[in-house]
Order: structure tokens, then C-alpha cells, then sequence
């Protein structure tokens, strides 16, 4: 109904909506004014978590692309080796676990077959498991040894947005939670990054506030067929992201890329008038990731690309090349997917009402996947 909705036309628009709200609440209490975490609430006992060794990552869809983000993330400020595996993978093969291998299953709704069984194998191989989940008491948090539930707040939409900002804030949650039992010395990077996301619903609210443009842009694409997607670092699982919402409500060709393989095979799809969204990383900080795809930009649109540049506000370095310009508020550059995906959301969501989609109940597709 209209009610349930809250005056959206769609629950998906209501769902985007809510993420500053969903961010704020999945940071709740978790992070306190020192800028220590208390993650009571993750049973693993701080002796176990000091052994891990190595962490793996397993989910499906959306909350996959957030366990690809949370890869950087861990291996940067933990320095434990992480990998991040499709959970209907993972289950099919040999993988090398043991007790000291922490498994991190992200599932919005908990009971996606896939994830649920790529736990139960890395169990009986004697792996922890720890549940990113937005569901209490679903199966995969009880079928874990621990949970941090994101709250998200239910999502009904079938395209996961709410869901997904709050898995990335509980993976660096993890993440920082990890080093911090482990008596990691934070430098000032980290020290910024935690005052930074403790903040960052401010900062995904600024986005919300200036998405008009990008649902005009969408409106004007409504004819096209392809739509690619690049980007680096953590911008790659970003890209990924754009393309999987473009599939899923605009039912069009979308293919998200990592800048680095544009010469192996990506940029032959370049032709005149071809839209490209280009997630473009922060020009402070890792400066050479910025420079680097600033030429990935520069060789598409050579070839004719239409470029549609996510870029840092005041990025003067990227502006020249972008036929469109979406800006966003400045970030670490590890939590700039909580603002850059906000974007890709609007995008799908506009493109799919303007091709006279089905937003909240795509075609072909469930919101929870519990068969094979
Ligand atoms: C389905 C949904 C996606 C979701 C995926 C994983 O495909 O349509 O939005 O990302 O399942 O779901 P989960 O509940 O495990 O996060």
C-alpha cells in the first residue's frame, strides 16, 4: 500500500531513502567517543580472534560486491589475508580451511541457499563463521558461530540498497574491530577513517540531496542498449554494483569492468556515443589511483565513449573529460563506495520507471534465493 510505502512510489525509492537512517543505525553504539569499537556482540572470543590466520569471505549478489569492498579494507588495515568467493562457488570446491580461518557470510536476508551452505562446509572444516546479516534469527546467523546484524530495517524492494550500505559499515566495522582485538597501532589514516565513518550518514544525506541531475541523465538513456561500468581499487566492486542494478531493473546489457583490464579486451566495446560510468577515486590521498583512471577516462572517450564520471566534489583533475558529472561529498578513500553507490542506485531505479519497468518486483527474480 501507499502507507507502507511512506508516500514513495516504490519501495525501493523509500529504501534509498532511509540509508543515511540505516548507516546511522548499523553504527549505533558500536563505535564510542575515543573512537574505540565495542562489538560485544560478536562471540568469538577475543584469544580465537588474535589466531586467525586468514578470512574468507562468501555471498551472493549485492552483498557479494560488499564483501569484495571489504577485502580492501581488511587486508589494508588488519594485514590478515582475506579473499572474497561467490558462496555458490566456494561450496562446490576444496577450499583450505581450518580453526584458525575466520568465515564472514554476508546475507541480507540470511537464508539465501548458497551462502547457508558454503557456511555449513567451511563449519565441518573447522572454520569460525561470523554473519554479516540484516535478519535476526534467520538460518545463517543461527547456523553461525557469532553475528553482527547490519539494521538495515527490512528491505522489500527486490534490488538490495539500504541492505547493502549497511553490510559495507559492518565489514569495515569487522575490519577495524579485528585490528583493534589484535592490539593493532592505529596511524592517523585509521584514526581519520573511524572519525570519518562515524559521520559518514551526513555525508550519504549530501548525496541524496543532489540526485536529480543523475535521475535526468537516466531519463535521457532510456533508449540505449548497453551501459558499461569502471572503476579501481574499491571503485571496481562499485562498478560491478552499477551494472548488476542496471540488469536487474532496467533489464539492459550492463557490464561493469576494472579500469586496469580496459586494454584487455573492454575497450574494443567502446563505439561512438556508448555511455561509460566511471567511479573516480578521491585525487587526495592514494593519488596515483586517481591519475591512473583520469587516462582510462581520457582512452574512452578517444573512442567516442559518453563519459558519466562519480568523482569527489572540487575534482578539478576529471572535470575536462566527463560529459556528465555527478559529484559526491569527499571520503576516505576505502568508505568512498558508501557514497558512490548511492548514485548507481538513482540511476537503475530512474532508468527502470523510465522503461516502464517493475521497480520493487523485477522479472525472473526473488528476494531471497533459497533454492539452487
Ligand atoms: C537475491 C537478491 C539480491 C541479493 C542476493 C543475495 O539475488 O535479489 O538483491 O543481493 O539475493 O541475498 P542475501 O539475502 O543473501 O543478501
Amino acid at each position: 500500500s501507499a502507507a507502507e510505502k511512506g508516500g514513495y512510489d516504490y519501495f525501493m525509492l523509500k529504501e534509498i531513502a532511509e540509508q543515511p537512517k540505516a548507516v546511522a543505525d548499523t553504527l549505533l553504539g558500536r563505535i564510542d567517543a575515543a573512537g574505540d569499537l565495542s562489538l560485544d556482540e560478536v562471540r568469538i572470543p577475543a584469544a580465537e580472534l588474535r589466531e586467525v590466520d586468514k578470512i574468507v569471505i562468501v555471498a551472493c549478489g549485492t552483498a557479494f560486491h560488499a564483501g569484495m569492498i571489504a577485502k580492501y579494507a581488511i587486508e589494508h588495515w588488519t594485514r590478515i589475508p582475506c579473499e572474497t568467493e561467490l558462496a555458490s562457488e566456494f561450496r562446490y570446491r576444496d577450499p583450505i580451511l581450518g580453526p584458525r580461518t575466520l568465515v564472514v557470510a554476508i546475507s541480507q536476508s540470511g537464508e539465501t541457499m548458497d551462502t547457508l551452505m558454503a557456511l555449513r562446509h567451511a563449519r565441518e572444516q573447522g572454520a569460525r563463521v561470523l554473519a554479516v546479516c540484516n535478519t535476526n534469527g534467520s538460518t545463517i546467523p543461527r547456523e553461525s558461530d557469532a553475528v553482527l546484524y547490519t539494521h538495515a530495517g527490512p528491505e522489500v524492494a527486490v534490488a538490495s540498497t539500504k541492505a547493502f550500505l549497511t553490510q559495507l559499515v559492518a565489514c569495515y566495522l569487522v575490519a577495524l574491530y579485528l585490528g583493534q582485538v589484535r592490539g593493532t597501532k592505529w596511524g592517523d589514516e585509521v584514526r581519520a577513517v573511524i572519525r570519518e565513518l562515524s559521520e559518514i550518514a551526513t555525508q550519504v544525506e549530501r548525496v541524496l540531496e543532489t540526485m536529480e541531475p543523475v535521475r535526468e541523465l537516466a531519463r535521457s538513456l532510456a533508449d540505449q542498449d548497453t551501459v558499461l561500468f569502471l572503476g579501481r581499487h574499491v571503485g571496481y566492486p562499485v562498478a560491478l554494483e552499477g551494472a548488476l542494478k542496471l540488469k536487474e531493473l532496467a533489464y539492459m546489457h550492463a557490464e561493469g569492468f576494472a579500469a586496469g583490464e580496459l586494454k584487455h579486451g573492454p575497450i574494443a566495446l567502446i563505439e561512438d556515443g556508448v555511455p561509460v560510468v566511471v567511479v573516480v577515486p578521491s585525487p587526495r590521498g592514494r593519488s596515483v589511483l586517481h591519475d591512473k583512471i583520469v587516462s582510462n577516462i581520457q582512452e574512452i572517450r578517444a573512442r567516442g565513449a559518453r563519459t558519466i564520471v562519480i568523482a569527489e566534489r572540487g575534482d578539478a583533475g576529471v572535470a575536462p573529460y566527463a560529459d556528465h558529472l555527478i559529484e559526491v561529498p569527499a571520503t576516505p578513500t576505502l568508505l568512498q563506495p558508501l557514497v558512490t553507490t548511492v548514485p548507481l542506485q538513482v540511476f537503475a531505479c530512474e532508468l527502470a520507471t523510465a522503461r516502464g519497468n517493475e521497480v520493487d518486483q523485477p522479472r525472473n527474480l526473488a528476494k531471497s534465493v533459497t533454492v539452487e
